[in-house]
């Protein structure tokens, strides 16, 4: 789709235009009701119509304009509205509703140039489709929408926003839809990591680390998750030097299991084929990578993925193996099907070793446990330090990617320990995702950490938010992106 700024005037094509509760009707709606004389206001009379948030009416060929319909939304009250929720509205409503062009009229209703990029990055979002694999679609079940205009009153100042700032950010967090939503018989760790090589032309320096030098490197715990597959495992380590020469970066991890079958802990079968987005919380910091290098981000930032399959084979690693990771910590493996922490555990201490970051975040669709606890709404976010975990919070109450912090503590810490070695990866039935995140703080030192357990933002089901039109959600991308912004840029 393609976004543009305008300023106000008749549109072509559909028009969809803006009415605040408290009557404030956008520049382009007074001007359609002048030269329709009355129509549009008997119209939205006729339909009782009083600008709420929800509401909406339609005016097919619109007397004394070009437009072909007119399609009246109600915007709330002005101190409620959310542009970007609105732009994601407008385009959802009129998505396959067969119109090529659309203008969405902002203009007359003091908005800020941010207001009106951002309503067009809720555009992008709300016209996602994954339909690679599609070949049967009719013409009726295609998004219809090729070009976006947004009308507003200073349409340069909303371009330089878009193009700068929020036209990166759809792109990161669609190119993480489309990386969850591959099937993983096309994207595995061998496929995917080519296709990370492919970011170098943004700039990016791109490097691809193999299953031998992994295990020169020492990192068992990592390696020994994709024993059972035919792919071979990848470290993937993106770098973005965009601040200050020599100044320590930010590293953001994630977790990049391009199919989780369990392992010889073989899952049920039932829902197995979600186990394709358990890459998701790589997905994020390949899309948020992305997207700082897309707007040439003043930060230095190391982006890191751990890409494995796990599956069940002769040769797949056993519960009871004990494996040396990285840091020489030894880990009893109890489960294979909890291999996350496994790949995490070895990545999060080559960052910190290597690199020595001013703060290191990591995502991962870890535990199910996760979903139980906070349902689609929130990740989890744990941390080690405060002024990591407020920065996240603070990201993502502006990205609207939401997290709810749970606590570390010493007392879920001992659930992992181990009679055979120094922990084991399991621990136990309850607090699943507090074990889990307790599991890599042993993996972190004093390097200020957090940890994102994305198992329930990731993807969802029939979501009714305007903005995640399809099951991955892109999760992560935004918000990482947010948190550099906010904190590591000049
Ligand atoms: N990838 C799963 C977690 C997951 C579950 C993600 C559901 C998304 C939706 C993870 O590797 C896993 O299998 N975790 C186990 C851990 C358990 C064995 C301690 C789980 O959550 O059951
Ligand atoms: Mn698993
Ligand atoms: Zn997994």
């Amino acid at each position: 789709m393609k976004i543009s700024f305008v300023s106000a005037g008749a549109a072509a094509g559909t028009g969809v235009a803006v009415a605040f509760a408290k009557s404030k009707h956008s520049a382009a709606l007074s001007d359609y009701d002048v030269l329709s004389d009355g129509q549009i206001s008997k119209a939205a009379k006729a339909a009782d119509f009083t600008g709420k948030s929800g509401q909406s009416f339609d005016v097919y060929a619109p007397a004394g304009a070009s437009t072909k319909r007119l399609h009246v939304m109600g915007a709330g009250a002005r101190d409620d509205f959310d542009a970007e929720t609105f732009g994601a509205k407008a385009v959802k409503a009129l998505l396959m509703a067969g119109e090529t062009m659309v203008t969405l009229h902002l203009d007359g209703m003091d908005l800020t140039p941010d207001d009106a990029a951002r309503a067009a990055l809720g555009g992008v979002l709300a016209s996602y489709r994954f339909d690679n694999y599609r070949t049967k679609l009719t013409k009726d079940k295609k998004p219809s929408i090729t070009t976006l205009k947004i009308a507003y009153d200073n349409p340069s100042k909303a371009r330089a926003s878009y193009a700068n700032f929020y036209g990166p950010i759809g792109e990161g967090t669609c190119l993480a839809r489309d990386l969850v939503s591959e099937p993983p018989n096309k994207l595995n760790p061998e496929s995917y990591a080519a296709r990370i090589k492919e970011m170098s032309k943004l700039g990016l320096k791109v490097e691809v680390i193999g299953e031998k030098k992994l295990t020169s490197l020492g990192m068992n715990a990592f390696v020994g998750v994709g024993l059972g597959s035919n792919f071979e495992s990848k470290m993937v380590i993106m770098t973005w030097n965009g601040g200050k020469k020599g100044e320590k970066p930010a590293c953001i991890i994630g977790k990049g299991v391009t199919f989780d079958a369990g392992g010889i802990s073989l899952k049920p079968g039932n829902g197995m084929w979600d186990m394709k987005g358990d890459m998701g919380g790589s997905a994020a910091v390949v899309g948020a990578m992305h997207t700082l290098a897309a707007r040439k981000a003043k930060a230095n930032v190391i982006g890191i993925v751990g890409l494995v399959e796990n599956m069940p084979d002769a040769g797949a690693q056993r519960p009871g193996d004990i494996v040396t990771s990285m840091s020489g910590q030894t880990i009893e493996v109890q489960n294979t099907d909890a291999e996350g922490r496994l790949v995490l555990c070895d990545v999060l201490h080559y960052a910190r070793t290597k690199y020595k970051p001013k703060a290191m975040v990591n995502l991962a669709t870890l535990t199910g446990a996760i979903l139980v606890a906070l349902g689609h709404e929130h990740a989890g976010l744990f941390s080690n330090n405060d002024e990591v975990a407020q920065q996240l919070l603070t990201a993502s109450e502006e990205s609207g990617e939401k997290l709810w912090r749970l606590p570390l503590t010493p007392g879920y810490d001992k659930m992992l320990d181990s009679k055979n070695a120094d922990m084991k990866n399991i621990g136990g039935r309850l607090a699943g995702s507090i074990t889990a995140a307790q599991f890599l703080q042993r993996f972190v030192g004093d390097t200020p950490w957090a940890h994102l357990d994305i198992a329930g933002a990731a993807w969802e089901s029939g979501s009714s938010n305007p903005r995640n039109p399809a099951w991955a959600s892109g999760f992560g991308a935004r918000l990482l992106n947010r948190w550099v912004a906010d904190n590591f840029e000049g």
